[in-house]
This record gives C-alpha cells, sequence and structure tokens, in this order.
C-alpha cells in the first residue's frame, strides 16, 4: 500500500526544519519572495528534491520543477505543488504542505515500487502570497500568461526595486520568456493545502474535495491630504487623509456586508500613513483593499460600490485620490473528473470528504488555465492561517499525502 510507504516522522521534521528558515523565530514564520529566509528554504528544498532522485528545473522567476520522470515522457506530465513564501507572521503549513506533502507522496510512490508512465512534476511556485510586489500567486499568474511579462517588468518593491533586480540577486538570469507555459503543459494539476477555514474540522471530515476557487481582486489607493502643525491647524482647514482612508476602510466593510452576497469578503489589509508622527496631520495614506467572492457580479456590485463611495468621502474631504487595481481575477472551476477521483481516492481509503469552495486562493486559480485542476484540502485547527498558530495535525497531513499520492498514481497510470 501507497500509505503505508509515507514516513510521517520524516515529513514533520521535514516541516519543523522548514519553519525554522524563516525572517523571524518561531513560531511567526516569514518568508518574503527572494528574502534570505525564502533563498534558504529554496536552497534547503532543492536538497530534499535532489536526494528524492528527482530532477530540476528552474524559470527565470525561480518557480521550481522538481520531475520525476515516467516511462513515457513525451507525455504531458501530471503536476502537483504549491508555495513555501510566508507572510509576516505565518504559520509553518499554509503552502508548505502542498510542496512537503508532494515530496512525501512521490517517495511513497516511488518506495511502494511504483514506476509512473507519465513524468510527475512537483512545482514550487515563486510568491504565491503577495508580500514583495503586491500581487499574489506571482509565479502561477505568469507562467499561466495572465500577467503579461511586460507588466511583471513593471513590478516594484517599496523601495523601488523591480521584479529584474531580484530575480537577478537570486541567480535567475534567463530571458523571462520562459515563465510562459502552453495550455496543456500539464495533464492535470492538483494541489493539496490547508483549508485555511474550520468547516473541516468542526465536522469531523478528513478531505475537502476543491470544486471552485474564488475570484479576488485586490486595489490600491493613494490618498493626498494637506499636512501640517496638530496644535495650529483648525478642524475646518484640514484635509485629513487617515480620516479619509478610515472612512473609505468602513466603506469597504459596507460594501462587502450590503453586495447581497453572503460570500462577499472584504479587507482593508494595509493603511500606511505618512508622516505618523502624532502632533503632524496625516498628509498621505496608501491603503489596499483585498475584495472576493465566488460570484463575479456580487463581486462587482461591491467593487462599484467601493468606488462611488470612496471617491465621495474623498471630494467632501477635499483630499486627492488615486487608484490602482492590483489585480481582478476571475474564479477558478475545477475539473469534473478530477474532482470525481480525489472523491473516489479518498474513499477507497476510508476518508470521509465534502466538497468545497476555496475562499482563500491558491496557484490552482491560475493553473486552471493550463490543465484540468482540483485542490485536496486537509483539517487546520480551528481554520487559523496566516497567523503563527497555524496547525494540521500529522493525521491530517498523512491523509491528505495518502490521497494526493493515489491521485497521482491514477493520473499517471
Ligand atoms: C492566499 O494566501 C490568500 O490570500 O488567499
Ligand atoms: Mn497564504
Ligand atoms: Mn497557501
Ligand atoms: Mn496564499
Amino acid at each position: 500500500m501507497i500509505a503505508d510507504c509515507i514516513e510521517m516522522d520524516r515529513l514533520s521534521s521535514e516541516i519543523e526544519e522548514l519553519g525554522n528558515i524563516s525572517e523571524y523565530p518561531l513560531p511567526a514564520v516569514t518568508r518574503v519572495l527572494f528574502s534570505d529566509a525564502d533563498l534558504r528554504a529554496r536552497a534547503w528544498f532543492k536538497e530534499r528534491c535532489l536526494s528524492a532522485d528527482l530532477s530540476l528545473h528552474e524559470d527565470a522567476i525561480g518557480n521550481l520543477f522538481a520531475t520525476w520522470l515516467g516511462q513515457d515522457p513525451d507525455l504531458e506530465p501530471v503536476a502537483t505543488g504549491s508555495h513555501l513564501d510566508a507572510i509576516p507572521n505565518a504559520g509553518k503549513y499554509d503552502g508548505v504542505v502542498g510542496v512537503l506533502g508532494g515530496l512525501e507522496a512521490i517517495r511513497a510512490l516511488k518506495a511502494s515500487g511504483y514506476v509512473p508512465r507519465r513524468s510527475i512534476v512537483l512545482i514550487m511556485f515563486t510568491a504565491e502570497e503577495p508580500t514583495r510586489f503586491g500581487v499574489g500567486c506571482l509565479g502561477s499568474r505568469m507562467m499561466s500568461g495572465v500577467m503579461p511579462l511586460a507588466r511583471a517588468e513593471l513590478l516594484q518593491d517599496e523601495n523601488g526595486l523591480g521584479l529584474n533586480h531580484w530575480r537577478g540577486r537570486a541567480g535567475h538570469v534567463s530571458e523571462m520568456s520562459d515563465v510562459l507555459l502552453d495550455r496543456g503543459a500539464f495533464s492535470s494539476f492538483v494541489e493539496l493545502h490547508i483549508e485555511q477555514g474550520p468547516k473541516l474540522e468542526e465536522r469531523g471530515i478528513d478531505i475537502g474535495v476543491v470544486e471552485k476557487i474564488a475570484a479576488p481582486a485586490a486595489f490600491r489607493f493613494h490618498l493626498t491630504g494637506a499636512g501640517g502643525h496638530a496644535g495650529a491647524v483648525l478642524m475646518p482647514d484640514r484635509h485629513d487623509a487617515l480620516l479619509a482612508g478610515a472612512e473609505i476602510a468602513l466603506a469597504v466593510e459596507k460594501a462587502a456586508i450590503t453586495s447581497g452576497s453572503a460570500d462577499t469578503v472584504a479587507t482593508t489589509g494595509v493603511f500606511e500613513v505618512k508622516p505618523g508622527a502624532i502632533n503632524s496631520i496625516p498628509f498621505a495614506v496608501k491603503m489596499e483593499v483585498d475584495l472576493r467572492d465566488t460570484d463575479m457580479a456580487a463581486r462587482e456590485r461591491a467593487e462599484k460600490m467601493i468606488l462611488t463611495q470612496s471617491a465621495d468621502i474623498c471630494t467632501r474631504r477635499g483630499i486627492e485620490c488615486s487608484l490602482e487595481t492590483i489585480n481582478s481575477d476571475e474564479p477558478a472551476v475545477c475539473d469534473a473528473n478530477l474532482v470525481s477521483l480525489v472523491e473516489a481516492k479518498s474513499l477507497e481509503l476510508g476518508f470521509s470528504t465534502q466538497r468545497m469552495i476555496s475562499r482563500a486562493y491558491h496557484d490552482s486559480l491560475f493553473m486552471a488555465r493550463l490543465s484540468p485542476i482540483t485542490m485536496i484540502f486537509i483539517p487546520c485547527f480551528k481554520g487559523y492561517s496566516h497567523r503563527p498558530d497555524e496547525y494540521s495535525s500529522p493525521e491530517a497531513i498523512r491523509k491528505g499525502v495518502a490521497v494526493l499520492a493515489e491521485t497521482l498514481k491514477s493520473l499517471s497510470l
């Protein structure tokens, strides 16, 4: 049995070891794209892949492909994978379970004596998290052509350093065009991930089978008012950028609540104030807003509301507002055959399943442009994610890896 070949102790200690490769000490894991911690994590992971006899290829932005060559290498490979980067103050499992769990699935398949006909490729995507350049799923977004290369060349971090600077520093110097893959590059893509929500744990379900991934959008506001002395400028004469931003943040919340869809969620997760001095009126604000729904029409209604309200607020307060759309993505629908296959494999292993929607985005959202996809979700403690106490039990992970391994086997026969 493949499941018996899963070495959970090895996988658990690898998850622990990787958690220690962080810009901050455990339990707060932080690995921002191409930071020293990210580079160390990449080097560490490549060693693991080489020890498993996988051959490695990296594209121009550091997407890493670790391949187990099949008996018929001309067939399009089956792919799995996820990400190792982590937002500031994150946990040990987001993305990591899909990458190291994918590696363990391959090792277990090998140990069971299985030889695939199609190659199996384990992908570690670059920058699934929107940390350095503010846009999520950079690797898969570019791979699938959703972000054109010309636009990627313009990305800058907060210090004005671009993608070319950072990828060069990380040793990725090939032509950027090599990132782009054709539709059909993979025969299928299956991503293992923690649920990042509480449903599986609450209901005591082993495996979530993802049918659809919600459509995310993100916006950046730059608000410019007028600064001045906090003692000297009287209230009627003020153009306080923070107060306009505060009103906009409340309008963002209201837009989500009144969109007409219970699935609309909106978050103002970035709010930077200048000059940031107690005795100086805030003259500038940068805000970033994340807006999602599974239903595009509801998301668009909320977006319209946010735009109208923010314009009104800024006019009323005499604030200049510039608005940039960071991304506006469509939902992904998972492949019905893959969904059924994951369910069937879970059932054969004796695991309970539930079909679900992914409210978080994942590289699968963009891989859906290249091949049929689905995702395997496993329960995590109270649904916590993007925080240091994120946790999935070894038993939950083992089940996810077993389903992934069986699924990869079926797809590569
Ligand atoms: C992924 O990290 C997301 O924000 O959904
Ligand atoms: Mn995440
Ligand atoms: Mn993730
Ligand atoms: Mn993510």
